[in-house]
């Protein structure tokens, strides 16, 4: 009797503990979120390893998105699985929960020797769903051939409907805030369209700079960072009256100041996006120079971030390719020249090789 009520505290401890966590932390990153509550489950049940599997509907896969305890190959190899493949594509097909209690000799499942490298060995499965709708698989191993009791099954079940609940409350609000920068977007697509020079401005940026990105070897999460801000880079220059912004002539002193305002107007106004809120450095500080002349803070080489100086070469390069109204475009060996002229004072050195690189091999031109 004494060890059944001291179960239920540490049950219900532990649903206090993951419960709270999850209230505090909904807006995080979702892979952070995830694998921090998946982790406390797997401990808290005893097991060995665990993996969170999403539905992505236009692949028509199921993607690991958290993963606990298991190896490196095992999560390169088995990203993503099919519908009916292996047993988390079959629990999510047949939407009912899973029990193996010996991996070994399942026929089901999918390259069992990565399981057992992790040991691996008995298995519970359960659908991720909410309202009916399918989200994903969740999947709790140990390293024995256990049988599951009927109430392990049922604890493990609330368990997964409480990782359903997360997922789609941090679906709401990702489609929420999509809707958010989307408008964004089209405001900004919708200004450049009207002006003849800035045509596809903010998608050839956003271009180059995933290209740069990439062969300077950014990790997905900072590639993703790119993707979603760099073509928000400008943002702040939707609050600049248009006189200022397409005016022929050089500014004056005031409007220069204006024009300086507009990367700490844009982080401003896209901070609102939680999810956003750790890349916004890109867009604060795309416009600072490497010898610390440039702006809004003046700050120099290693203090800025990284992401920000890719976009401020992908800008540079895009707005010297694109026409201004007092010059034709530059051709490509007079960016390359440029790019080489201003590196180490405007430009990183290191992103300044990997952009001619990119250029010499015609994939920016
Ligand atoms: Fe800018």
């Amino acid at each position: 009797m004494k060890k059944k009520q001291e179960n239920s505290k540490k049950f219900l401890y532990f649903f206090y503990d993951i419960l709270r966590y999850a209230t505090l932390n909904i807006f995080k990153e979702r892979k952070e979120l995830l694998n921090h509550i998946l982790r406390k489950i797997v401990i808290f049940m005893g097991g060995t390893a665990g993996n969170i599997r999403i539905y992505n509907s236009k692949t028509k896969s199921l993607v690991l998105i958290g993963s606990y305890g298991t190896s490196k190959r095992y999560k390169g190899d088995k990203k993503s699985l099919k519908i009916g493949e292996s047993i988390s594509g079959v629990v999510f097909q047949k939407n009912k929960l899973v029990v193996v209690k010996d991996l070994r000799k399942s026929k089901r499942y999918l390259k069992l020797s990565l399981a057992l490298e992790s040991k691996m060995i008995s298995l519970i499965s359960a659908p991720l769903t909410i309202f009916n709708k399918k989200l994903g698989v969740f999947s709790l191993y140990y390293s024995y051939p256990k049988n599951f009791t009927q109430l392990e099954k049922e604890i493990f079940k609330l368990l997964a409907n409480f990782v359903s609940l997360i997922i789609s409350t941090q679906n709401i609000y990702y489609e929420l805030s999509d809707a958010y920068v989307g408008i964004i977007k089209m405001i900004i697509k919708a200004l450049e369209e009207k002006d003849l020079y800035l045509k596809g401005h903010s998608e050839k940026v956003k271009k180059y700079a995933l290209l740069i990105g990439k062969k300077i070897g950014l990790d997905e999460f900072q590639l993703e960072q790119l993707s979603d801000l760099t073509t928000l880079h400008d943002t702040g220059k939707l609050l600049i009256d248009e006189k200022i912004l397409n005016k022929p002539g050089t500014l004056d002193n005031k409007e220069w100041e204006i024009i300086k305002k507009h990367p700490e107007t844009g982080a401003k106004i896209i901070s609102q996006i939680r999810r956003f809120k750790n890349g916004i450095s890109i867009i604060k500080h795309h416009h600072e120079r490497v010898n610390g002349k440039g702006y809004p803070n003046g700050i120099n080489g290693s203090k800025i971030p990284l992401l920000a100086k890719i976009v401020s070469v992908a800008d540079a390069i895009d707005a010297m390719l694109s026409p201004r109204p007092y010059r034709k475009p530059l051709s490509i060996e007079e960016v390359k020249q440029e790019l080489i002229k201003n590196s180490g004072t405007q430009f990183d050195p290191q992103i300044v090789k990997v952009a001619l690189e990119l250029i010499n091999e015609g994939k920016i031109k």
